[in-house]
Order: structure tokens, then C-alpha cells, then sequence
């Protein structure tokens, strides 16, 4: 997944075998030190692992930080069955039941309309004046600008779209 140029087309490149497992690194020591992290997606039946969905504190100083964010990856060929979605509305619950968290919010580059597009289905609501630049990308990068959407505890889910 993680190596795949569909999956990491708004990333600043495919991981290497290395960089992959460091990634699975800092997932476990998040859920270490938070208890809770970006949880592997199982199909019963079908694939022990097809992606990640989950909730992460954010590793970076920008305008609306600290703050926990919901991110996913799919691998390509589990895309648009709604897996990412039903995921990642299990992670909304935990966030807000369980942690009791004031706000969510997720980011992405404008351009990555399914993730944009998730998190809209979620009730997510863009803040039209949180773009900000990513510093995972250097400057001048194209994806650097991102887009900011966000969800508070009194709209969910009473918000959330039905779809
Ligand atoms: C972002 C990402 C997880 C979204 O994947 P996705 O397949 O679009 O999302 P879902 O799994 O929720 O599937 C939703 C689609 O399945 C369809 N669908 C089919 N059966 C469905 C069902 N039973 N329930 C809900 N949706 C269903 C929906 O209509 C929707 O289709 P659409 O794309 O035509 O609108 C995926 O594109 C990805 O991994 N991208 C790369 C990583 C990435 O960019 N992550 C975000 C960085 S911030």
C-alpha cells in the first residue's frame, strides 16, 4: 500500500520498505503513549489488513494545533467499497464517546478529492480560513497548501451525512 504511486499520489512520494516500517513504528508507540492511534482494517473473510484508519495528535505546529486529526489510507484496490468510511466513523465514535474530544479535524491537499470527499460524508465542514502550508512538504512543493476541515463534538453526529 504504502509503496503504491495511486495510493501516494499526494504524499510527498511512495515509502521504501524502510520507511514503511518506521511509520508502523510510530503508529505502535502512539498508541503507547495515547491509546489510541490508526487502527489496521480487517475485512472478516476477505483480507487481514486492506488499510488504516484512526486518530492521531498531529506531529506538527500550525494554527489550529495541538489537535487530533482522522486520516485514512486504503490499499488501491479496496477503494470505493466504503471501507475507509465506515472506519473512519467508528474512529469519529471513539473520539468523541470514548476520548471525549472537543474537535476532530482532517487536512489534506486540495487537490485529493476522495479524501476530501470522505471527510464531507463524515459531516466534516471545511474552515474556510484554515488552509495552511503542510511542513511535511517542502516549500514551493505543489501539495504543500492544504485544506482544513473540521468537526466538533456538539455537531456529531447529529451532522454526519446518512450516505
Ligand atoms: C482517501 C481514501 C481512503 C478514500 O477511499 P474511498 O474508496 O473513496 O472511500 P470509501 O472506502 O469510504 O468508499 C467510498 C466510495 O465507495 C462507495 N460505496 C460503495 N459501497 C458502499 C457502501 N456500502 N457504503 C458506503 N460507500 C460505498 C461510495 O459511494 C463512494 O464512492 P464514490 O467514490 O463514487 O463517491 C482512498 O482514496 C485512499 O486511501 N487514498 C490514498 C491515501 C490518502 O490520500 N489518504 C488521505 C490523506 S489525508
Amino acid at each position: 500500500m504504502n509503496s503504491d504511486p495511486r495510493v501516494m499520489e499526494f504524499f510527498r512520494s511512495p515509502l521504501t520498505r524502510a520507511d514503511s516500517d518506521a511509520m508502523a513504528d510510530r503508529i505502535e508507540r502512539h498508541f503507547d503513549e495515547h491509546g489510541f492511534g490508526l487502527w489496521a482494517i480487517e475485512v472478516p473473510g476477505l483480507a487481514p489488513f486492506i488499510g488504516f484508519a484512526g486518530l492521531i495528535w498531529a506531529r506538527f505546529s500550525a494554527h489550529f494545533t495541538p489537535a487530533v486529526e482522522i486520516g485514512w489510507r486504503m490499499a488501491f484496490e479496496h477503494w470505493r467499497h466504503g471501507y475507509a468510511t465506515e472506519a473512519a466513523r467508528l474512529a469519529l465514535d471513539f473520539g468523541f464517546e470514548i476520548l471525549a474530544l472537543d474537535e476532530v479535524v482532517s487536512f489534506t491537499a486540495a487537490d485529493n478529492l476522495r479524501s476530501v470527499a470522505g471527510m464531507e460524508r463524515l459531516g466534516m465542514r471545511r474552515d474556510p480560513a484554515g488552509d495552511f502550508d503542510y511542513p511535511g512538504f517542502p516549500q514551493s512543493h505543489p501539495l504543500r497548501r492544504h485544506v482544513l476541515y473540521r468537526i466538533g463534538s456538539d455537531r456529531y453526529p447529529a451532522d454526519a451525512a446518512s450516505s
